[in-house]
């Protein structure tokens, strides 16, 4: 079976496809026949040995997949052959078949295309999260999604709709403009892509600020960082929630004054580690969001299918700050 591999420290031109042996699944394991693995931003890092976790080359990327299962390991209970998952396994997804813990895996629901469900759970998983957990997101709130047209942005902007906020997304691009008001988003601001000065960084400030209204956002959505955070923060209301994402433009360093002046929070969130530690509240949050799909209410946006023997331009275009919603790999 093919499998594309990391075999050195590099960017996405350094993965290779080869053919590997079948795995059989260890104690508390399945074999699952991929049918798709999503691409997220954490995979770009994890190759270059940028992120928190560090597997062992050389290894398969691919932090999301789904599939059907097609052979079960001992230990295992209340799953069977032939049984439609989606899996959150932090890498191993970019093969044909691969093993995987059993509890890393829920069921798709009938009715819901197994690629598609690929691109759910990293995103909308965290999303969910940050906005409910950690965000306490109330109907009627104003959320400012930097980054919303990519796959953690478009998640938020659908996300917060559903739970009846006013959605207010910035990009770096017309184009990406389009797809977020596509998703739901009420009104749009574009940032500029080259680096701003003081006097930019403050127009900026003051289009977000034009942008979510005389009581500033109820919660600033950041999944970009660098030079976009501190703008943000400055349109950010009384007794606000900056929730911090993820960095593709750096990190941030922010001036702490203006958490005083605002009387606001700076939240971390961190899924991975939330799933770790809280397994029920997750599964809660996931079946939420398969409620929320049935009902119409979300429909994650894959943009473009990638063969296996393609996958490495599908990392490419995501680090490149091209996608938009989810890139996919199907098998
Ligand atoms: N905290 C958590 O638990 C958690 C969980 C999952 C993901 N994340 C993080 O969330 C972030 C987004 O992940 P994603 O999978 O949604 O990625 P994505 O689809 O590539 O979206 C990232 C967005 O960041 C913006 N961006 C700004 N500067 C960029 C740069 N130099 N390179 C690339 N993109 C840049 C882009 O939007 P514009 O061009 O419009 O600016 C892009 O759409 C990542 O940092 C990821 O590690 C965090």
């Amino acid at each position: 079976m093919k499998a594309v591999l990391t075999k050195e420290v590099g960017g996405p031109e350094t993965l290779v496809v080869e053919d590997v042996a079948e795995p059989t699944p260890g104690n508390g394991e399945v074999v699952v026949d991929v049918a798709a693995c999503a691409i997220n931003y954490p995979d770009t890092l994890m190759i270059r040995d940028l992120y928190q976790f560090k597997p062992e080359r050389p290894y398969s990327p691919g932090g999301e997949f789904s599939g059907t299962i097609s052979a079960i390991g001992e230990g295992v209970e209340g799953w069977q052959v032939g049984d439609r998952i989606l899996a959150s396994a932090g890498n191993g997804g970019l093969r044909e078949k691969v093993a995987v813990a059993a509890n890393r895996m829920f069921k798709v629901p009938e009715g819901i295309d197994l690629v598609q469900a690929s691109a759910l759970l990293m995103t909308y998983g965290t999303t969910i999260h940050g906005l409910k957990d950690r965000g306490d997101i109330k109907d009627g709130e104003t959320v400012l999604i930097l980054g919303a047209a990519g796959g953690v942005g478009l998640s938020c902007v659908e996300l917060a709709k559903a739970y009846g906020a006013r959605v207010v997304a910035a990009v770096s691009s017309e184009e990406k403009a389009q797809v977020a008001r596509d998703a739901g988003a009420d009104e749009v601001v574009i940032y500029p892509r080259e680096d701003m000065d003081k006097a930019a960084s403050k127009d900026l400030a003051q289009k977000f600020k034009d942008a979510v209204g005389p009581n500033g956002a109820d919660i600033v959505y950041d999944i970009v960082g660098g030079q976009y955070s501190e703008p943000a923060l400055r349109s950010i209301g009384w007794e606000g929630r900056f929730l911090v994402i993820g960095f593709p433009a750096g990190i941030p360093k922010m001036p702490l004054n203006l958490t005083l002046l605002k009387s606001c929070d700076i939240r971390g969130v961190f899924w991975g580690a939330f799933v770790a530690r809280e397994p029920k509240r997750n599964a809660d949050n996931i079946a939420e969001l398969f409620d929320l799909w049935k009902a119409g209410k979300i429909n994650p946006l894959i943009s473009e299918t990638y063969p296996i023997d393609r996958a490495h331009e599908a990392i490419a275009k995501l680090e490149n700050r091209e996608a938009v919603g989810k890139l996919v790999v199907t098998m």
